[in-house]
């Protein structure tokens, strides 16, 4: 999914119960940090919402207790995004706001981690000197000690190496939703898209052993999750470095029959690396879920090719074919940057008539955002006017919303399992929850039923929403069981 700048407040644990990771023990001292807040606020992708919680995690070891107020706290992370200037521009800003607080009480810690951590290290101590730590995408796991060593002796610290392997003991308590958690299962990118920063904030891929994956996702589910979304830059080219040679479709079998895992996604897919024996997995594998987030970008030849996307238009339709012809119902959902330097109306309608064959379940189109360290920042002019990539982005979304008016047309009357996930924002009166093509779908039912799968049959909808009636409660015989 495409980035996007979100305040999170962390659901650490839900009303009523008891948290493993919190259990008390007489004998313990209290920890380090016992009564010190902290509020974590996170911008970008999901890999960053789950590194965040993941941070998180590891501080409430050491005794701090999240907040949602700012102002009460005494350890302020922000989780930061590089992949457009927007949402780095963000991040400037809120770090400005946090000058007063720091002013006023000297022993505030401000932490950035992330991708503007990685990209930007000294500097953001240079232009914000109010900033303690600048953690780097694979430094998270150090911050508990970042922490402990600006508190001690309040020195500003930079800690931003991409050689250093992550590896992190999860909190499984610690996540943003109760039925359903990410999973990261590689590291950083192989790829050089011209136009992207992430090579270089998250530097060079590296996959997580399956075992691993699995040992994760097993203390996931018995701990209540129902649906793990797994996530790599290139999730589909998984298993690069790793004994024996695992790919994709090997990681979704191993963690196929977790007991109590009822769905399984994983984004994102590089095109090029959607290979055969993943499809067949997505196919046969119950709880694999018909949905692939496969970014096209563009629909010219001319624009991909300066992109150094590896693939042609047509070369893309024929991969969607192909994931069409072994998942009939597959869900193809993709990402979109209009204004790429030298893009024409031309190479735009190429784009838009892309995306009206296609027929996407959903797709983010982005302004084109030259980033520094990037090869299309350093060679090629951002030559499209801003008018033009404002107006191009509005028309590819109007597009989008025909077609995804007429797909949700089109599935009135089918019957479809649905992933409740609790009360629907627009409409407190009705329940609201996924299909397993990640569409977002609300009918009128009980509380009791989130968290579980049921059926409902599809009787009106709009481009962005499935609304249903409720025609059968409980997780269904398979997976495949509805229509
Ligand atoms: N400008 C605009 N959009 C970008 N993306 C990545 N880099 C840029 C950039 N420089 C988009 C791509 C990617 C998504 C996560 O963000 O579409 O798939
Ligand atoms: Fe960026 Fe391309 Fe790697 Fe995706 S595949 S993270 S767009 S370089």
């Amino acid at each position: 999914m495409g980035p996007s700048m979100r305040p999170l407040p962390l659901v650490d644990r839900y009303e009523g119960e008891a948290s493993a990771a919190a259990a008390p023990a007489a004998e313990r001292p209290p920890p380090r940090a016992a009564g010190r807040r902290l509020y974590v606020e996170t911008f970008g992708c999901q890999m960053n919402v789950l590194d965040s919680e993941l941070v998180v995690g590891a501080l409430r070891r050491e005794g701090y207790e999240p907040t949602e107020d700012r102002k009460r706290a005494d350890l302020v992370l922000f989780n930061t995004c590089s992949v457009r200037e927007h949402a780095e521009d963000k991040v400037w800003s809120r770090l400005g706001e946090l000058k007063p607080q720091k002013r006023r009480n000297p022993d505030l810690v401000i932490a950035v981690l992330g991708c503007m951590a990685q990209a930007h290290k000294d500097e953001i101590l240079r232009r914000a000197p109010h900033v303690d730590i600048v953690c780097g995408t694979r430094d998270f796991p150090r911050l508990p000690r970042l922490v402990e060593g600006v508190e001690r002796e309040r020195a500003p610290v930079v800690a931003a190496d991409l050689t250093h392997p992550v590896d992190i003991e999860r909190d499984v308590t610690v996540r943003g939703d109760r039925h359903s958690a990410y999973v990261t299962v590689m590291y950083g990118c192989d790829f050089a898209c011209t136009y992207c920063i992430v090579p270089h904030t998250r530097g060079a891929e590296v996959s997580r052993p399956v075992a691993e994956v699995k040992r994760e996702v097993e203390r996931l589910a018995a701990d209540g999750v129902r649906e793990v979304t797994l996530l790599g830059q290139t999730v589909d080219g998984y298993g690069k470095g790793l004994p024996g040679r695992p790919d994709l479709g090997d990681l979704l079998e191993a963690i196929h029959d977790t007991p109590g895992l009822e769905r399984i996604r994983f984004i994102t897919s590089h095109p090029s690396l959607m290979r055969e024996p993943i499809l067949r997995r997505v196919a046969s594998l119950d709880k694999v879920c018909e949905y692939l987030h496969m970014p096209a970008q563009s629909g010219s030849d001319a624009v991909l090719a300066r992109m150094r996307r590896g693939y042609t238009a047509a070369r893309y339709r024929e991969i969607v074919d192909r994931a069409r012809a072994f998942v009939p119902d597959v869900a193809i959902a993709s990402d979109f940057i209009v204004g790429f330097p030298g893009e024409t109306e031309r190479d735009f309608e190429a784009t838009a008539r892309l995306v009206r064959e296609v027929g996407f379940s959903q797709a983010y189109v982005f302004k084109y955002s030259p980033r520094p360290f990037t090869p299309a920042y350093e060679g090629l002019e951002d030559d499209v006017p801003e008018d033009a990539k404002r107006e191009r982005c509005t028309a590819l979304l109007a597009v989008q919303e025909e077609v995804q008016a007429r797909l949700h047309r089109d599935l009135r009357g089918r019957r479809l399992e649905v992933l409740v996930e609790g009360r629907s924002k627009n409409d407190a009166r009705k329940l609201a929850g996924r299909t397993r093509q990640n569409r977002v779908c609300c009918f009128e039912g009980d509380d009791a039923l989130v968290g579980s799968t049921v059926a409902v049959e599809v009787t009106g909808s709009t481009a962005l929403t499935l609304f249903g009636t409720l025609v059968g409660a409980g997780p269904p015989p398979s997976g495949r069981g509805f229509g």
